[in-house]
């Protein structure tokens, strides 16, 4: 690529290169999801330091024009071409306002440069198989019957119900979900339900009432994305601890809490994703005990919890706690459907009420009809139904998956990769060490036709972790076994010719 620079200009090599690559991206010359020559190549082929280049790609990034992904690259990022340079033959020309400079790095970025260069690895005219998302399978949703129930509830509407509703939600729902969470033993006499449009919101209030920046956050560390998207939008710095096979450590949460003011834990106990790990109770306990002497609430993720396929199934931290510290997050979106957008939030009525308040101030309140259909469905047993059908299938399906991985113990199948089968969920995570880069096993599994979620999606510092997600809801099992055999097959490739270490692991960056 040869990129015109002149020695002469008082204006410094890297913003020169920065500049002519923003021309390029303006005009459209440079599309979305292109990915800009490696700053060794592109250092090389212009004959100067690399660290030169690295500084023009930090320039464009700040411009939000690129994306750099830890071991992917940097890629061209969508951008409204700039009026001024595609002048609309009917309109005089005129600058248009820079929003993305405007907005800067208020909102985060999306995060699809990653995916981008793993989807790029596809051979074209394949349809790959899948495994990147713990989604119900659609083809599961039993249609007929939320078709009766939107007929049942639109036939009982009345005009009061098309107005804004209770800011804590569908009152017969919130009385059916208390019910349901007392047998669960998830009833304290101060507690109270908040319906909220998907669990994320509930999360994005939690965020938002309760962090402001440089508050210090505790996760997992792989951790859900879109909660770790959330606590870094609100300025929050994320500690990602280490987990082993029952989930979060405390020994390492311990040691944090010693070291810094921690203002909130977020967990997924049951069935976390990405890893589909569990905390059996002794853990539970003691996650409540630490929590409890430091003073520090726990965010309590119960997205997958109604999904075990095989074991005891632990209690929910909710009900262990007895000092009203944990704040519980559950959602019908992994068991009946997402769309319809219904989560819900219980933890004491002191902070209900004032999330309750507060999320007035987002939305104005809830949305009654879908509350009312789920209503429905749970009042008719069809969740009840629905749950022993979809527990039996995405049992077959794990099944399908983790045989061939495991199937003569996976670390002579795999060669120092790791697996704990998942007693629920909807997903499977391999860990490799000796370390392999988690972005180039994914990669070269795509090449074989299958999509699996790196493990720089769950680091909130977009770390190269050396890990895969496997997410097995939604496929066959034919596939499943397919899927296996690529991956197998991908890894040993990866072992036998590594393309580059893996990143190490980076220190949690403090995201602000
Ligand atoms: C762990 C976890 N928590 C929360 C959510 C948010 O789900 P929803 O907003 O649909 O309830 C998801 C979605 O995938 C998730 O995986």
């Amino acid at each position: 690529m040869q990129i015109p620079i002149d020695p002469t200009s008082p204006r410094p090599a890297h913003e020169q290169i920065s500049a002519h690559f923003a021309h390029l991206i303006r005009r459209g010359v440079l599309a979305p999801g292109t990915r800009l020559p490696a700053t060794r190549q592109l250092a090389n082929a212009l004959g100067i330091a690399r660290g030169t280049v690295s500084l023009a790609y930090d320039n464009l990034g700040r411009s939000g024009l690129v994306r750099t992904a830890v071991g992917a690259g940097t890629f061209v990022l969508e951008t409204p071409a700039s009026a001024s340079d595609t002048p609309s033959p009917a309109r005089p020309t005129a600058t248009r306002f820079d929003w993305r400079g405007y907005v800067g790095d208020r909102i985060p970025p999306a995060d699809d440069t990653v995916m981008a260069a793993v989807l790029e690895a596809v051979p074209p005219g394949i349809e790959p198989i899948n495994l990147l998302r713990p989604i119900p399978d659609p083809s599961l949703v039993p249609l007929d019957d939320v078709r009766r129930a939107f007929r049942d509830v639109s036939r009982a509407l009345r005009p009061d119900v098309l107005d804004y509703a209770s800011a804590w939600g569908y009152a017969p729902l919130r009385e059916r979900l208390a019910h349901d969470l007392a047998t669960l033993g998830m009833d304290r006499a101060d507690d109270r339900t908040l319906l909220v449009n998907g669990s994320q919101q509930g999360l994005d209030l939690v965020a938002r009432a309760l962090l402001r920046p440089g508050d210090v956050v505790v996760t997992e560390r792989p951790a859900y994305r879109g909660a770790l998207r959330v606590f870094q939008a609100s300025g929050a710095r994320v500690r990602a601890l280490p987990m082993d096979a029952f989930g979060l450590d405390l020994d390492a949460l311990e040691r944090t809490l010693r070291a810094e003011p921690v203002r909130l834990i977020y967990a997924t106990p049951a069935f976390h994703n990405p890893t589909g790990r569990s905390m059996d109770v002794d853990r539970l306990k003691r996650l409540l005990d630490i929590a409890g002497r430091a003073h520090v609430p726990i965010v309590e993720d119960g997205c997958f919890r109604e999904l075990r396929y095989d074991g005891t199934p632990a209690p929910a931290l909710k009900a262990l706690d007895a000092r009203g510290l944990v704040i519980h997050l559950g959602t019908f979106s992994k068991t009946l459907f997402p769309g319809l957008r219904v989560g819900w939030l219980a933890a004491p009525a002191t902070l209900v009420d004032r999330l309750a308040h507060y999320r007035r101030d987002v939305d104005l309140g809830s949305v009654t009809l879908g509350q009312a259909v789920i209503h429905r469905l749970l009042e008719d047993g069809v969740l009840e139904r629905h749950l022993d059908r979809i527990r039996e299938t995405y049992r077959a399906r794990r099944d399908a998956l983790v045989t061939p991985l495991i199937g003569t113990g996976l670390e002579q199948r795999l060669d120092g990769a790791h697996l704990d089968p998942p007693s629920g969920g909807m997903s499977v995570w391999i860990d490799f060490d000796p370390p392999l880069s988690g972005f180039d096993v994914a990669r070269r599994i795509a090449t074989r036709g299958v999509l699996v979620s790196p493990g720089a999606f769950f680091d909130p510092g977009g770390a190269d972790l050396p890990g895969i997600r496997l997410a097995f809801s939604t496929v066959d099992e034919a596939a499943l076994a397919r899927a296996a055999d690529a991956v197998i097959d991908a890894v040993r490739e990866a072992r036998r010719t590594p393309e580059r270490p893996a990143a190490s692991a980076q220190p949690t960056t403090p995201v602000i």
